[in-house]
C-alpha cells in the first residue's frame, strides 16, 4: 500500500497530470449546470477529497465470484473475457433489447466523476471514475410508467469465475435500486478510472456506482437491467436479510449486527492505517437525504 503524499495526485498512474487535472476542472464545470444547486465542483470532488492510487483501487478488492479474499480479483479475474459482451435490458422498457457494450458506451456522454466508496465492512477509498448517467442509459431504452425499481445481474461464466463454485452467495450476484436512486444525477454507471478503460477486478466492462450507499450497492460487470414494478431480489439480503437491507445507505448512525459503522479505515493511510468518520450518506446527504424523506431509516437500512 501507497501512503497519499502532499501532492494532491500521484501522478505516476496518469500519462500527463496536467491534463488529468484540466479535466477535472472541466468536470467540475460540466457538473455545475446539472440543476442541482450545487457550488460547482462539490458534485465530482467533494472537498479535500484525494484519489486513491491506481495500485490501491485495482489490487483490494471485492468481487468474490473470483474469490473472496482482498488480493483474490486482482489475481485472478484476468481470465474474464469481456469482448464481446452483452447488456440484456428488458422488462418494463419501450425499446428492450440485447445491447452491445460498444453501442451502449458509444453513444454515452462519459464524464469523471471523483467519488468515495465505503464498503459495509467499514473500509473506504476515493475512485476517480469515468462512466455515465444511469438515468440518460435508461432515458434512451425508455421507462415505462409502471416501472418502479430497476434491478441488476452479473455475468456467470464458471469456466472464468473460480470463485463461483463457492456458495457463499445465490450466484448470479444481483442487486437493485428504487427508480428515483437509479436516475439521480450522482449514480453511475462507470466503464473506467483514472482514465483507463475499468480493469477486470473492477468490474469491466460496466458496473453500478452508486456513491452514497456502501460498495456491494456496485454491482460489477454487469448483464442485465431489468425495469420492474416489485423491489428486486438483491443478493447480500438474500444470504443475510438482518444484516443487509435493500437500501443499504451509509449510515454511521446504524450499526451492522457484528460491527460499528461511525467510522472507516481509510485504505492507503500507511502502514497503521487512518480512520476517519464515516458521513451519514457517505457525505452525498445534501444532494440525496430528500429521496428518503419521511423513511425511518434504522428500520430501512
Ligand atoms: N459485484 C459483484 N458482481 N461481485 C462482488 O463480489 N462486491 C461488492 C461490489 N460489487 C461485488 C460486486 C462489494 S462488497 C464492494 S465493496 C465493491 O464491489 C468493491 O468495488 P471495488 O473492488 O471496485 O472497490
Amino acid at each position: 500500500m501507497h501512503r497519499l503524499t502532499t501532492p494532491k495526485f500521484r501522478d505516476r498512474d496518469v500519462t500527463d497530470e496536467a491534463a488529468y487535472l484540466n479535466r477535472r476542472q472541466l468536470i467540475a464545470g460540466a457538473t455545475a449546470g446539472l440543476g442541482l444547486g450545487l457550488a460547482g465542483p462539490s458534485l465530482a470532488a467533494p472537498q479535500g477529497l484525494e484519489p486513491n492510487t491506481f495500485e490501491e483501487i485495482t489490487n483490494y478488492n471485492n468481487y468474490y465470484e473470483f474469490g473472496t479474499g482482498k488480493r483474490d480479483p486482482a489475481e485472478n479475474a484476468h481470465t474474464l473475457t469481456t469482448s464481446p459482451w452483452t447488456v440484456k435490458i428488458d422488462g418494463m422498457v419501450d425499446r428492450p433489447g440485447d445491447y452491445q457494450i460498444e453501442d451502449i458506451i458509444g453513444k454515452a456522454q462519459i464524464e469523471e466523476r471523483i467519488y468515495r466508496l465505503r464498503c459495509v465492512e467499514a473500509w473506504s477509498m476515493v475512485i476517480p471514475w469515468n462512466g455515465f448517467t444511469l438515468a440518460s442509459l435508461l432515458d434512451r431504452v425508455g421507462v415505462q410508467s409502471g416501472a418502479k425499481y430497476v434491478a441488476f445481474q452479473t455475468l456467470e461464466r464458471p469456466s472464468e469465475m473460480p470463485g463461483l463454485r463457492y456458495p457463499v452467495l445465490r450466484w448470479p450476484y444481483r442487486e437493485g435500486l428504487r427508480l428515483d436512486e437509479a436516475m439521480h444525477p450522482l449514480t453511475i454507471m462507470a466503464t473506467g478510472l483514472y482514465g483507463k478503460d475499468l480493469p477486470n477486478q473492477n468490474g469491466a466492462p460496466l458496473r453500478l456506482v452508486v456513491p452514497w450507499k456502501y460498495g456491494f450497492k456496485g454491482i460489477k460487470s454487469i448483464v442485465r437491467i431489468t425495469l420492474q414494478a416489485d423491489e428486486p431480489f438483491t443478493s447480500w439480503n438474500d444470504a443475510n436479510a438482518r444484516e443487509y437491507g435493500f437500501y443499504s445507505n451509509v449510515n454511521p448512525r446504524v450499526d451492522h449486527p457484528r460491527w460499528s459503522q461511525a467510522t472507516e479505515r481509510v485504505i492507503g493511510s500507511g502502514l497503521f492505517g487512518s480512520r476517519r468518520e464515516t458521513e451519514m450518506f457517505n457525505g452525498y446527504g445534501d444532494e440525496v437525504a430528500s429521496l428518503y424523506a419521511g423513511m425511518d431509516l434504522s428500520e430501512n437500512y
